[in-house]
């Protein structure tokens, strides 16, 4: 393999904007107040100091009250998508819907629990509520009752799609007829580029089957593994009783409040004024390079660009060839609930710098235009 130059493979924090000295500031003051907290158990719930500044987070983006006892610190928001499945699963086989294309970590992890998925085919609103509604129909009538839907409906992954608030109400309305709880994974929360940010489904139900899973790692950095869950009860015990890690690390939760005392949106909108420079570039140069061939999203938050590449591509030579020029991306088939080789890459352009941005992608351009076998102009116009 060669030397990785362009690595739009990973879905990294921006490594130029962390805040090395004020965090470096944050912990020896945490440091300084810890000593009693770091000689015992954080306990199921974590760091009060920490939730207090994750309600205060929530709270601030939602505008409604959010109590700092119904949130858990997890080890990244992937301990809290294990946790969340591993209590509301019965039984290896159980029934979960999700988006068709969903994050890897997610899939991975629900393939190890030996979870049957159900992929729900996406439009430019996310999840698309009208084929939901048909797979919850087939399903009752097969006698199978899934034991929740996953959804990432902000800036959903790999899509970058936000489904807009008369959807979330729909979909709110569609679990609640059918009485299943809704895993709503809200990771890229704040990573925010322009346009109004549509509330989460939390924000728009108190029902108890709607639980929320958040992050640190994409407005901090992955590295700190803080995460957590927000569910109210009797949901939030039943996730909690299926937790047997005594607790999430208080040193990394503690430092974390402390550069938080201010509310997180200084920092969280310094990095996203560097990674909407970042993501503007990505499209600049996917239009010069690759318009006539390709459709991509157009993201308004998050790190990721989700393109359709032409169906008479050599995908694993695609991905062979690029890779020995240095260029890496994530394939499409990495995102499908059932291993599909579909004819899409998704670019995350956050941990790159603008000369690899500028450089990379015509190298991959070139890629996909040596990958192709015809020269026929592709017959698609949009995404799905
Ligand atoms: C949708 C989604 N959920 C969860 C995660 C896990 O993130 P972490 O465990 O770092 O919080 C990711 C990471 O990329 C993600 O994209």
């Amino acid at each position: 393999m060669s030397e990785l130059l362009y690595d739009f493979g990973s879905g990294r924090a921006d490594p130029y904007t962390f805040p090395t000295q004020a965090l470096k500031r944050a912990a020896e003051k945490a440091i300084d107040k810890l000593a009693d907290a770091l000689a015992d158990y954080p306990g199921g719930l974590g760091h009060l100091g920490m939730r207090q500044s994750m309600a205060r987070r929530e709270s601030d983006r939602e505008g409604i009250p959010v109590d700092p006892d119904h949130i858990v610190l997890t080890n990244g928001s992937m301990q809290a998508v294990t946790l969340t499945a591993q209590a509301l699963q019965e039984a290896p086989g159980d029934t979960v819907i999700l988006e068709e294309y969903s994050y890897p970590g997610t899939l991975a992890a629900y393939r190890s629990l030996k979870l049957d998925m159900q992929g729900i085919p996406l439009d430019e609103h996310g999840m698309r509520l009208d084929a939901l509604e048909d797979r919850l129909v087939k399903l009752e009538q097969e006698g199978r009752r899934p034991k929740f839907i996953y959804a990432i409906s902000t800036y959903q992954n790999p899509s970058g799609f936000v489904m807009p608030k008369t959807n979330r109400l729909a979909l709110i309305e569609l679990a609640a007829r059918y009485e299943i709880p809704v895993v709503e994974d809200n990771c890229y929360a704040d990573v925010h580029y322009e346009g109004p940010v549509e509330p989460a489904l939390y924000a728009l139900s108190d029902d108890p089957n709607q639980i929320y899973l958040c992050s640190l790692s994409k407005i901090l950095g992955p590295g700190v593994r803080l995460g957590y869950l927000l569910a109210r009860p009797p949901m939030l015990e039943r996730i909690v009783a299926s937790r047997h890690d005594a607790g999430s690390n208080t040193l990394a939760a503690a430092i974390v409040a402390e550069f938080y005392e201010d509310g997180i949106w200084d920092h969280a909108t310094y990095t996203n004024t560097a990674l909407k420079i970042k993501r503007d570039l990505t499209l600049e140069k996917l239009a010069e390079e690759l318009t006539d061939i390709c459709v991509w999203s157009k993201p308004v938050g998050g790190l990721f660009i989700w393109v359709r590449i032409p169906d008479d591509i050599d995908r694993k030579k695609l991905y062979e060839l690029a890779e020995s020029r240095g260029v890496k991306y994530l394939p499409g088939i990495s995102f499908h609930y059932a291993n599909k080789n579909v004819p899409y890459l998704r670019l995350a352009f956050g941990h790159l710098n603008e000369t690899q941005i500028g450089e990379g992608i015509p190298v991959l351009a070139r890629c996909i235009r040596e990958t192709r076998t015809s020269n026929e102009r592709p017959d698609f116009t949009a995404l799905f």
